[in-house]
């Protein structure tokens, strides 16, 4: 009786909070707030102050612990990420599976990542981190069909698969990489797309880059979902987060 009380305190806890996050997200003030807190840091390049277990992670935090939820949700044994840079992210997620692999609830997880251009340097310190283990890497376009092919090859041996695309920004290559590498994901699972954010960023602020307003990982979710009902943008994660570079980004597989 005494386990049954406790467990529904739980439940009341998670059902205010998930009532408290449906009306932040009602709030367009409140949300107006994280755009521009993101819009003022971006010329201080905030998503480069941070490190996960030693290695520079471009991420905001608040996107990183919303990757702890669903990484710790969804349990996957395989988590694919176009795009490495100095290799935060890679880690971040080996450090996540060994957490799963040392709680016994996956009995063995890898992370696949693929870059265009694996700096030496960072190679190195990637290969010499105690995690390395966990990760494998390849070199190349992630839309490459040589590649696309690899990666199949490598997941065949695994069960429950989460995508993380975070490479070139542009509307046809993240499409492009939605098409390769969505279909991958697993039921339950996600395919996080980072940097949707820059639709809703000043036409002006990426104008050193091929991406922008109108070209961006939004636009090519946006697209990708209208044939595609097996994903859903999971929107809990932008309401609770407010500050995050992945709005619509967090897409759930439904079916
Ligand atoms: C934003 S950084 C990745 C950050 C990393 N995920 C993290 O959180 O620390 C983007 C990376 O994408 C890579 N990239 C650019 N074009 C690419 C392509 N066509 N295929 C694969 N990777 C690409 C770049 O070399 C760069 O290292």
């Amino acid at each position: 009786m005494e386990g049954f009380k406790e467990m529904s305190k739980n439940d009341d806890f998670i059902k205010e909070r998930n009532k408290v996050i449906r009306k932040m997200g009602e709030n367009n003030f409140i949300k107006k707030l994280g755009l521009d807190f993101i819009k003022l840091t971006h010329k201080y390049k905030y998503s480069y102050n941070f490190s996960w277990l030693g290695r520079p992670i471009i991420q905001y935090p608040q996107d990183i612990v919303a990757m702890q939820e669903l990484i710790w949700e969804v349990k996957p044994d395989l988590i694919i990420e176009t795009g490495i840079a100095h290799g935060g992210s890679l880690i971040f997620s080996a450090s996540m599976l060994a957490l799963l692999e040392f709680s016994r609830v996956i009995k063995t997880g890898k992370v696949l990542g693929i870059d265009i251009d694996i700096r030496e340097h960072n190679r190195f310190e990637i290969e010499k981190h105690p995690l390395s283990n966990k990760i494998k890497m390849i070199q190349d376009s992630s839309i490459d069909e040589t590649i696309i092919r690899q990666v199949y090859d490598f997941a065949r041996d695994y069960k429950n698969i989460l995508v993380v695309l975070d490479s070139n920004h542009t509307h046809n290559h993240v499409l492009a990489e939605l098409n390769a590498y969505a279909p991958l994901v697993s039921k339950g699972s996600y395919c996080v797309v980072f940097d949707t954010i820059i639709e809703d960023m000043p036409e002006d602020m990426f104008h050193d880059r091929p991406w922008g307003k109108g070209n961006n990982p939004k636009t090519a979710v946006r697209e990708y979902l209208k044939t595609h009902p097996e994903f859903e943008i999971d929107k809990s994660i932008e309401n609770k987060l407010l500050i995050t570079v992945a709005p619509e980004g967090y897409l759930r597989r439904v079916k």
